[in-house]
């Protein structure tokens, strides 16, 4: 039987939507798993009134897909208490000190403590200074703080986020979640990387030409369309996951697995990035789109979609070209692109390697393959003799992709961080030196983007996204990889 750790969690946010699909079905993983047995609880808050009885429902509903027996999962329900809350009101956290209190006597807990905090982050703040204030972080056992995102909207608010959160709490007791670092393949980087000297020894300026990370998306932005049309795909999506991602791609080999090790060198790349050119003409490192309805109509548009502005200039779609300002990558771009309502819902980062620069073949370049989501695995691309006379290639495919079997028993991201919580290991989430620079990187973008006139290019819904993106990367004479074709 697996390590079990004693905690009580407290969900800030409990009857939202990121807690019935994610939080509840990963900690009944960790139950199942017997990384949580008898000895935790969960205290779920929110503003609405619920009874413990109907808040178990909701927690058997949401897990329901997974269970091992019904008797089984109401066993598990029987851990969780509703307490319905404002976050303003000093009394209800009184209160909520009480609840905890007595679960941590009842089961056992140790005065272990989880505050997990999935609601908007403007309330972030006030929450935190009220658990320290009224009590809640307690002295015996630890405190952790999990931090959703979105960690503020620009460098100014995130770090006054940041502040707020720290006179209550410190950096090492909170665990900024970025869901992609905790992404199986995501993971895989580093092992591929550097357990692997054939790769290692390969992963430089000399080898490869070029990096593409492509997370793309076909749903449109469905009932969030409120927080998207404020934050759009560059805050979205390129502040946290597509930079932790290129960090993974091009950090130097870590020390160690520590936190310490490996954030002080995605760090050291975040900081190095170049500020990125970006203008309305073809020397933008950085362009926008924003899905039109689809060519068979049969899509809307993002302006006609529900909560959004129907002139909005929100971008939907961003690709770009980061430049790593080091000696190492200076001159291997990283390409990058994200949308909503692109042709597939599919995250993979393609590497695409240099052709040879002797005469003896007509080559092209190898490609290796990172598949994270929803296929998982490793694909090679790479020259081969055409069976015949002469010396003709032909591309030869080396892949492995995992079974739909392994990715049925494979742990989900929520799963992976939730355990990493427990146990204390903070190397797969954000950290702030990270998050600041992240934001300083894409307020260059965003500031230029904003002083633009009223256009923004469109591209058909579930389509690749606008010619744009491909123009980026012809001006110097490369192309996407993956065309969705
Ligand atoms: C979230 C974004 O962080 O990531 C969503 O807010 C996006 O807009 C999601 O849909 C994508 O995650 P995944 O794991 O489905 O690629």
């Amino acid at each position: 039987m697996s390590h079990e750790t004693k905690a009580l969690f407290i969900i800030f946010g409990a009857t939202g939507d990121l807690a019935h699909r994610k939080l509840y079905p990963a900690i009944y993983e960790l139950y199942k798993k017997g990384y949580l047995s008898k000895s935790f609880a969960v205290i779920g808050t929110a503003r609405r009134e619920w009874s413990d009885d109907y808040f178990q429902e909701v927690v058997r509903d949401s897990i329901a897909d997974g269970i091992e027996s019904e008797e089984h999962a109401k066993e598990f329900s029987t851990h969780f208490r509703y307490q319905s809350h404002n976050v303003k009101d000093t009394a209800h956290y009184v209160t909520l000190k009480k609840l905890a209190d007595e679960l941590d006597e009842e089961y056992g807990l140790e005065g272990n403590r989880i505050f997990y905090l999935s609601m908007s982050p403007s309330f972030f703040g006030t929450i935190t200074s009220h658990l320290k204030a009224q009590s809640l972080a307690t002295d015996e056992g630890f405190n952790r703080v999990v931090i959703e995102k979105p960690f503020g909207t620009d460098f100014e608010s995130s770090k006054e986020l940041n502040d707020e959160i720290n006179s209550s709490f410190a950096e090492d007791q909170l665990y900024r979640i970025d869901h992609y670092l905790g992404k199986e393949m995501v993971q895989n980087i580093l092992a591929l990387r550097f357990s692997n000297p054939l790769l290692e020894n390969s992963w430089n300026k000399e080898t490869i030409a070029n990096f593409q990370v492509t997370l793309s998306e076909d749903l449109g932005v469905e009932e969030r369309g409120e927080y998207y049309d404020k934050s759009g795909a560059l805050r979205d999506m390129v502040q946290n996951h597509v930079l932790q991602v290129v960090g993974m791609l091009t950090m130097n080999r870590p020390d160690s697995f520590t936190p310490e090790d490996v954030r002080r060198e995605k760090l050291a790349i975040i900081e190095s990035l170049k500020t990125p050119v970006v203008t309305q003409d073809e020397t933008t490192d950085f362009v926008r789109g924003q899905y039109s309805d689809s060519s068979d109509q049969k899509v809307k548009a993002y302006r006609n979609e529900d909560k959004v502005d129907p002139e909005s200039l929100t971008e939907t779609f961003v690709a770009g070209q980061i430049t790593i300002d080091t000696d190492e990558w200076r001159d291997v771009p990283v390409y990058v692109r994200t949308g909503k309502r692109m042709a597939e819902k599919l995250s993979r980062i393609d590497i695409v390697f240099k052709e040879t620069t002797s005469d003896l073949f007509n080559d092209s370049p190898s490609t290796l393959t990172i598949f994270i989501n929803p296929d998982q695995g490793v694909e090679l691309v790479i020259n081969n003799k055409k069976i015949g006379p002469g010396m003709d290639l032909e591309p030869m495919t080396l892949a492995s992709l995992r079974s739909k079997e392994t990715l049925k028993n494979s742990p989900e991201a929520y799963e992976k961080l939730i355990l990493d919580v427990l146990n204390g290991d903070e190397t797969h989430f954000a950290h702030w030196g990270e998050v600041a620079e992240s934001w300083k990187y894409v307020d260059q973008i965003r500031q230029t983007w904003d002083s633009f006139e009223d256009h923004i290019p469109f591209y058909p819904a579930l389509s690749v996204g606008p010619a744009e993106a491909n123009q980026l990367l012809e001006r110097n004479g490369h192309h996407w990889v993956y065309t969705a074709e």
